[in-house]
């Protein structure tokens, strides 16, 4: 239905880019066609929308739209029959689990996660992890073929401070031959802490950074003892997540092309020599130069950025790169991009610093600053789940102790990401563990308590009932009915315009309007008590929109239970 609308629009359109949107006023949908078309015609937009409402009437089948309206100043608003609507249904009931699905034929690589080893893992960057998977996964099911890469921070100076911190306690402890992650947290805080201070200290773990970027033997084999530790940790998390990635090429990787990427932009005279240091100049793109290579000649995260983004454009033919890092680093990725454009390396490749805010909440911050100051974020996992156990436990009290645990962890995890994913990520969020974790309201266990609900309609509905042969869609004539079939409907669009923008929020509350449409439908209308016709209907309309909040929830990388 919107297929055709879109093929209408474009025959007027061509490529040019436009939206077709939920409608306001209670229209059905509504398109900014006008404006587009408009400005290309070089006539007002209501002249605009004018000439393509009366193409898209005569175009149109019979019957196929009930009303279009234009609103001021261009809008064009659609209201289509309930033989249309009551076929769309029947299209989408028929493109079963593919329902919303693309083909968007490009390769993206998302940049997400990117922890740095020896280090915590710290909330930014769970709150990448849990946006940058949502994206892969919904990237994915719009067609695109994804690249999850996670560029690990392997190679920088908190390895000088950490492998310094070692040297210096290894001597009266024994058992740090075999230290534990916390162990090493602590070294790390502690000696960074005293090093902030003392200056010997501070040359030291300089040192100590200098030896192993030097290939010092030593050095290395305590950089891979801590790698594989850290990693461990890491891993850890990824797994209770779900998320997973096809390539950990962090910065070390990148390491021995450093000299050849610098010698490269010297050589087009993209680079010069300052001050000992060697920069970029990108005073035409107003911002600072980028440093490539310090005085003392060693490399930078800057540098290693450039070497990574050549890679990704040449090996992997990256179409867009999708870098899911915190607002703070704005800066850095508006002189990475100008310099790889300056330097050549980008020609048809997007790239996007997918940013984030902070998470504002007392409950978290208490939480990360507990006691030793390094808490993992195991913990905060396990809390999530802790606090799930207790709304599991008022809710079905009779539910044997394992199966209430197993509902716990999903519930916890599905609280923890969709609170993230339920925000605008460019701005700072909250976090609440009350909210998150409420039945009613925009949560997670509130969609997960309504698949649950709706799977047990489905459950109850005795075998002798349940549609045998299909169904008839023309039975779906109310409005409760119409309305959710037009809200399934919109389900590619969203799909689309998530991946246009990068918001997995968009995805998060459109299911959540879902949601509640499907619950003040089923207050309002009968499903098993309606007569046969009507009640096959309803319970392809109740499937249908169980399966789309398992998928969509899905896509935000949230489980969903037969029962909670
Ligand atoms: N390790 C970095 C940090 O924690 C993030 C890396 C993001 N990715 C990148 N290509 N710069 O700040």
């Amino acid at each position: 239905m919107l297929g055709l609308i879109e093929k209408l629009i474009r025959e007027k359109l061509g490529d040019l880019d436009f939206q077709l949107l939920a409608g306001e006023n209670r229209a059905h949908f509504s398109t900014n066609a006008a404006f587009v078309f408009g400005e290309q015609q070089k006539i007002s937009p209501l002249e605009a929308a004018e000439e393509l409402k009366s193409f898209l009437e005569a175009k149109s089948p019979q019957g196929f739209f009930s009303k279009i309206e234009i609103a001021s100043p261009g809008f064009i608003n659609f209201w289509l029959t309930p033989e249309t609507i009551q076929a769309e249904f029947l299209k989408m009931v028929k493109a079963g689990e593919s329902w919303g699905k693309a083909e968007l034929k490009k390769t993206v690589v998302i940049d997400y996660s990117a922890p740095n080893i020896a280090k915590p893992m710290s909330v930014a960057h769970l709150r990448s992890t849990i946006i940058g998977q949502s994206l892969y996964n919904i990237f994915q099911f719009a067609g695109a073929k994804v690249i999850g890469d996670n560029h690990l921070g392997d190679w920088g100076k908190q390895f000088g401070i950490l492998i310094a911190a070692y040297k210096e306690a290894l001597p009266n402890k024994p058992e740090f031959e075999k230290p534990t992650i916390e162990d090493l947290m602590k070294l790390y805080v502690d000696y960074s802490a005293r090093a902030k201070v003392d200056e010997i200290l501070n040359e030291k773990a300089k040192a100590e950074t200098v030896k192993l970027q030097q290939g010092d033997k030593e050095n290395l084999k305590l950089w891979q003892k801590f790698y594989k530790l850290s990693l461990k940790e890491f891993e850890a998390v990824y797994k209770v997540l779900g998320v997973k990635f096809d390539y950990y090429l962090g910065e070390s990787f990148y390491n021995p092309m450093l000299s050849d990427l610098v010698r490269e932009a010297t050589l087009k005279g993209v680079a010069k020599k300052s001050e000992g240091a060697v920069i970029i100049p990108l005073d035409k793109d107003d911002l600072p130069p980028y440093v490539v290579q310090k005085s003392d000649e060693a490399y930078l995260y800057s540098t290693t950025d450039l070497a990574t983004l050549k890679y990704r454009i040449e090996k992997f033919k990256a179409d867009l790169i999708l870098y899911v890092v915190g607002n703070d680093q704005a800066l850095h990725f508006n002189q990475l991009f100008a310099a790889g454009r300056k330097m050549g390396l980008v020609k048809n490749t997007g790239l996007v610093h997918v940013k984030f805010g902070l998470i504002l909440s007392s409950d978290l911050k208490k939480l990360s600053t507990r006691a030793g100051r390094y808490i993992s974020l195991l913990e905060v996992i396990d809390e999530a789940i802790k606090k799930a156990k207790k709304v599991v436990e008022a809710k079905q009290p009779d539910l044997v102790e394992s199966e209430k645990e197993k509902i716990a962890k999903i519930v916890g995890l599905g609280a923890l990401v969709y609170n993230d994913l339920s925000q605008n990520r460019m701005s700072d969020i909250t976090f609440d563990w009350d909210r998150m974790l409420a039945l009613e309201g925009n949560s997670a266990p509130y969609l997960q308590y309504t698949y649950a609900r709706l799977r047990s309609i489905l459950r109850k509905t005795p075998k002798s009932i349940l549609p045998k042969k299909g169904f008839d869609p023309a039975a779906l004539n109310k409005e409760a009915d119409l309305a959710l079939i037009l809200k399934m409907a919109y389900f590619p669009e969203i799909i689309k315009s998530a991946t246009m923008n990068y918001y997995p929020h968009y995805l998060a509350n459109y299911l959540y309007e879902l949601a509640r449409l499907m619950n003040s439908f089923y207050e309002k209308e009968p499903v098993l008590k309606s007569e046969p016709v009507l009640r096959e209907a309803r319970l392809a309309l109740v499937k249908k929109t169980a399966e789309t909040l398992k998928i969509g929830l899905g896509l935000l990388g949230i489980k969903t239970i037969e029962k909670i």
